[in-house]
């Protein structure tokens, strides 16, 4: 392995002994990006198709360049990527957009796992059209019930959307065998990616999914830009769901004729930064190679998952076996609130995250009220990093074990 990823991360300049496990909510940003997006507000920070002007073609020229490097990091072609604001605005689109097309007797099927984001946009539409909404059950390794799913899909289910990685559990769903179903009864195919981006290699062709959508900011990228992909004829039939400039080919004062895909779906000035810098975000993870990043993830996690099940009273919530887990192991420690448990962690300049993880239902579905207290870790996460948490957790521990 190389030396330690954290010299790429300025956070570890100003902040050196932060022991960051919170990837999962967002990821540390690298010096290339925070460069590239100072570049484009302090050289050339102006709108994009617009100007016929130097500093309008160059941002135009960057803006493009990220499409085209985000497009070939999952395989996709440029006109395949339309920017959004992030992994919720994509499943809000799409939502807003397919819902249209459903009625009472079809079947919308979902998984036990998913996040807020692509469970509440669902339930608005059953609720305006009448469709059903059905989960995906999962086993009692925390992994996706395919015997369930085989059940749940059927002739009416005409959408089935899914978080690929589980961002409490860790876990990865089976999306071949999901879309395989899916496609058997001519459902749409969606996959929320805003976990596995990051930790897994995306070739949207070989998933064959018909749409795709994930955050820029867990992936090493800026708040504030996302991707949904589609398949370019998938696109071709979704119907926009905003409106205003630069989605449009003609308009007149009673009608307005929509611009070629991916553009239709980026109305008004988009996050041109936004889109820049996680051009560079991606540029930059190809640099140091997925199968690096993978590599060191997988090692790290397997330490990690063998620290906490060694300490007393510490349960994994989610698969025991580590390779089952991509950048989130989760945990509970009887009689300890999650909340004390970051609370400690934090004295320690240790970074968790704990609750719900906007996965409420599973949570109750597990009987877990106070939720998990979740490690997710990145490129630069170590074993050193590990160390510490471990320290803090035996404190935390040893503590609430006195007072009990
Ligand atoms: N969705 C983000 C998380 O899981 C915020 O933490």
């Amino acid at each position: 392995m190389k030396d330690s990823l954290k010299q790429h991360f300025p956070i570890y300049t100003s902040s050196p002994d932060l022991a960051y496990f919170d990837t999962g909510a967002s990821a540390l940003k690298p010096q290339v990006v925070v460069d590239k997006i100072r570049e484009y507000y302090s050289d050339y920070g102006v709108n994009i198709h617009r100007g016929l002007y130097e500093a309008s073609d160059r941002a135009t020229t960057e803006h493009d360049t990220a499409r085209n490097i985000i497009a070939q990091f999952i395989h996709a072609e440029p006109e395949e990527i339309v920017f959004t604001y992030g992994t919720t605005h994509g499943l809000n689109m799409l939502a807003t957009s397919l819902g249209q097309d459903l009625k009472k007797g079809d079947n919308i099927v979902l998984t036990a796992w998913e996040h807020h984001a692509n469970l509440i946009p669902w339930q608005q539409i059953a609720k305006k059209t009448g469709a059903e909404l059905r989960f995906v059950d999962i086993d009692t390794d925390y992994q996706i019930d395919i015997k369930d799913a085989k059940k749940k899909i059927d002739s009416n289910t005409k959408i089935v959307s899914f978080g690929h990685v589980s961002n409490t559990l860790g876990s990865l769903a089976p999306a071949n065998e999901l879309i395989g179903l899916a496609k058997h009864v001519h459902a749409i195919t969606i996959i929320d990616a805003a976990q596995s981006i990051v930790h897994l290699k995306t070739d949207v062709k070989k998933l064959d999914v018909d749409f795709l959508v994930f955050s820029g900011h867990k992936l090493y990228g800026p708040t504030g830009i996302g991707v949904l992909y589609g398949k370019k004829e998938k696109l071709e039939q979704l119907s926009p769901v905003s409106f205003g400039g630069d989605m449009i080919l003609d308009v007149s004062y009673n009608s307005a004729e929509w611009h070629d895909v991916p553009y239709r779906f980026e109305p008004g000035t988009p996050n041109i930064a936004g889109a820049i810098g996680l051009g560079a975000a991606v540029a930059f993870v190809q640099s140091i190679g997925l199968d690096e990043i993978i590599a060191r993830e997988d090692k790290l996690t397997n330490y990690l998952i063998n620290q906490l099940s060694s300490l007393l009273n510490v349960q994994i919530i989610g698969s025991s076996d580590p390779p089952k887990h991509h950048g989130v192991v989760s945990i509970n420690i009887a009689g300890i609130h999650t909340h004390d448990i970051a609370e400690i962690l934090n004295r320690h300049n240790v970074a968790i995250r704990v609750g719900s993880h906007c996965a409420m239902p599973l949570m109750k579905k597990l009987g877990l009220p106070g939720g998990t207290a979740r490690f997710s870790i990145g490129m630069y996460t170590d074993e050193k990093d590990v160390d510490t948490a471990m320290t803090a957790l035996k404190q935390a521990i040893d503590l609430f074990t006195q007072i009990m």
